[in-house]
Formats: C-alpha cells, structure tokens, sequence
C-alpha cells in the first residue's frame, strides 16, 4: 500500500475516495513580481505534497499531517488557527473559498497529507497543500472547475485566510507545470503558457537550512513598500495600473519624490520584469549562456535594490557560480533565507553540488540541503489504484 493510503488508514481507520498531488516550485525568474502585475517564470519540481480525502457523515473537518499533528474542526466554524496548528490554515482556507465559490458541503471530511518537499526552503510547499486540498475537495464533492480557478482560489485562500499578500506564482506554476518546460505566468491576465527548455540542462537547488526569523513580515513589508512606489509614481503617471507597468525612464524621472528605498525597490521590480522578457529571447535562441547572465544580475538586483537576499544565499550563488557548467544561480522564491536556485548543464555532477555545500559547511558551519531537480507535471487527481496524476483539463 502507497504511503499516504497507509498513513490514511492508520488514522482514520479506512480507505480514502479521492487522492490528490501537487507540486513544489521553483522561481526561475521574476522576483516579487507576480503581485505587482508582471511576469514570472517558473518549474513544477519532482516533490511535492500529496493529500487523500474521504467524505465523513457529520459536519467535522480532521485533518491528519504526517509532520505536523492532527487537527478537528467544525465545518461551521472555519477560523485561522495560530501555533503548532497553523498548516492547518492553507486546507482549511481553501475549504472556506471552494464554499464560497459556489461548492456545496453538507458534510465534513478526513484528510491525510504526507510531504516530499522541504518546508521554508522557498519552494512553496503551502501552495502545494493548497492546490492539492483544492483538487481533492474538488473531486470529493462533485465541484467542477478549471486548473486557472483552482489556482485562483487557492491564491485566495492564501491572501484572505493565511493573511499573506503572496501573487499566483507558485499555485501557477504548481498547477500548470510541465515536464521539461517553464511556466510563464501574467500575472495581470493570468494566463498561464508553458515555454519548453532544453533537455540537457539542469535544475540545482540548495536549501540554505537558514530562514529569517520574520520572514512573513518582511515579505509583507516588501509588498507595502511596492505600494507606496506605485501610489508616488501614479501621481505622474496615472495611466500605469502596476509597477510593472512603469518605464524604466518614467521611473528614473520620479527618482527624487520615490527616495532611495522606494526607488530601489520599485528598480527592482522595474529591471526584473525586463529581465523576465529577456530571459524568454534568449530561451527562444537557445542561448543559455545569456540565460545564466539574467539570472545572476536578477541575483544581484535582489542583493542590492530588493535586500531580500542574505549572506548566506549570496555565498551559495557565488560558490556555485565558480563551478564548470553553470549558467547561472540565483535565490528562488520569496527571499531572507530559503534556497538558491542554479540552472546548469546536465554534466554538472553531484561532486561539484557537494564541493558548494562543503565550502558552505565550512564558512557557516550549516548544512545545506542539494536536490538534484528537473521540471515535471503540473498538480492533478491521482487514481486510487495506480496513483499516478491525472491532469485536469485548464
Ligand atoms: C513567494 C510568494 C510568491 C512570490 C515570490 C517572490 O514565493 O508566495 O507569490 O511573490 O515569493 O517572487
């Protein structure tokens, strides 16, 4: 018996009726760009989470993780809980937007989840519980929609319930991913198109292990920061709805009302954008050496204008980036800890991934997590019997 029926039936004592996976993601370019209206690009990993879900006969949630403890709670009373129970916000608020987007419950559920992806390494591991409870309630009660809305709502689910002001990136990419290819993401007509990448390269990522300790706040800080440059910038420029809709020279021209942070931030935002476009011509050319370079000055603009790096990310891009076969690196995801993310040629080997952790083990003395990684599918339903994902139609 697969692991999650195993860990399903220890806790509720049966088989489930539906099982679902979702993926982690990897951000390969387009930094804190998705909620500023812009571009993003990025992977479906190999690891990801997987839930399985059976219809109870009253009107109780329990919730069964295998890392994280056991939860019940009324579907009658669906609140944000805080502590050792808060993973239980990201199901528990998709079950409050899947209601209030027209789902009709009249009963409860169990629901196990087991993990293959590492958590706080920025890889998104809450949008995959999102995207999979999404898909799984979904088909438990005959609710049916699209991928982009399962998506959608997930996002929701985040922004309202977990109270975190996150754009659609990860359950995007989570949702639309595809083997050996990039999700690109509009983020102000969330439309989501598949780039196909050269089977030959790589993805390498390193989990620093080391997380800031107010990471959700310096996220939301970053976020307020984005608004109060736009709300400067459409002063002179009205027309613009988004930072991403600002012109490097119209940026350049409020650089005195906007100030040294704001004007930083907003350059970011600005450069990474373009850095998102140009990253696709190059892909198109096949020239992924230019690839690389957009990476890396991706890297360093969060370095110097975003600040949502920390040293620890910049030595593993640098360390990294010393090694034959690299393109380029730089961090993925949200940023103040987490991991790095390179992009290589398949005959980057895993010596060479060892020598950067052992040079990152001796200058910091802490372990960094290597996953060896390549772009796979997107979430879906799993068959009961085979297990393996059926996609959804979008
Ligand atoms: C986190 C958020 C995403 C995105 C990235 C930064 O992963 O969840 O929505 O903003 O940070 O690009």
């Amino acid at each position: 018996m697969s692991e999650i029926k195993a860990f399903f039936l220890k806790n509720f004592g049966c088989e489930p009726e539906q099982l679902a996976f979702a993926p982690g993601r990897i951000e390969f370019i387009g930094n804190h760009t998705d909620y500023n209206g812009g571009l993003v690009m990025g992977a479906a990993l190999a690891e990801g989470i997987t839930v399985a879900v059976k219809r109870r006969e009253d009107r109780s949630v329990s919730l069964a993780s295998e890392g994280s403890g056991s939860v019940a709670i009324s579907l009658d009373d669906l609140q944000p809980l805080k502590g050792a129970a808060f993973w239980t916000n990201y199901p528990i608020g998709v079950t409050k937007v899947l209601i209030e987007t027209g789902m009709r419950m009249s009963v409860g559920y169990d629901m196990a989840v087991t993990s293959t992806l590492p958590v706080g390494a920025g890889m998104s591991s809450s949008a995959a519980l999102e995207l999979a409870t999404a898909y799984a309630l979904s088909a438990l009660y005959g609710f049916e929609t699209g991928k982009a809305e399962l998506a959608r709502i997930s996002r929701k689910a985040e922004n309202e319930f977990v109270g975190m002001p996150c754009g659609i990136l990860d359950q995007g990419v989570s949702a639309f991913g595809q083997p050996n290819s990039l999700v690109r993401i509009d983020c102000t007509a969330e439309t989501f198109f598949t780039h196909s990448i050269p089977p030959d390269t790589r993805f390498w990522i390193f989990n620093s292990n080391v997380k800031h300790a107010l990471v959700d706040s310096a996220y939301k800080d970053r976020y307020n920061e984005c608004r109060r440059a736009l709300a400067i910038l459409q002063k002179k420029y009205p027309e613009a709805g988004t930072l991403t809709g600002i012109k490097r020279e119209q940026l350049e021209s409020c650089k005195t009302e906007l100030g040294d942070l704001l004007f930083r931030r907003a350059s970011h935002i600005v450069g990474e954008n373009d850095r998102v476009r140009a990253v696709e011509v190059a892909l198109e050319s096949g020239d992924l050496v230019a690839v690389g370079q957009v990476l890396n000055a991706s890297h360093e603009s969060s370095r110097l204008n975003f600040q949502n790096s920390i040293e620890v990310l910049d030595f593993l891009v640098r360390a990294v980036n010393k090694q034959p076969d690299v393109y380029g690196a730089r961090l993925t995801g949200g940023g103040f800890g987490g991991a790095v993310m390179a992009f290589t040629g398949e005959s980057f080997s895993e010596e060479q991934a060892n020598e950067v952790a052992q040079a990152y083990q001796n200058k910091f003395g802490i372990n960094a997590t290597i996953i060896q990684t390549s772009a796979s599918h997107g979430a879906g339903l799993l068959g009961l019997d085979s297990e393996t994902v059926q996609q959804a139609e979008s």
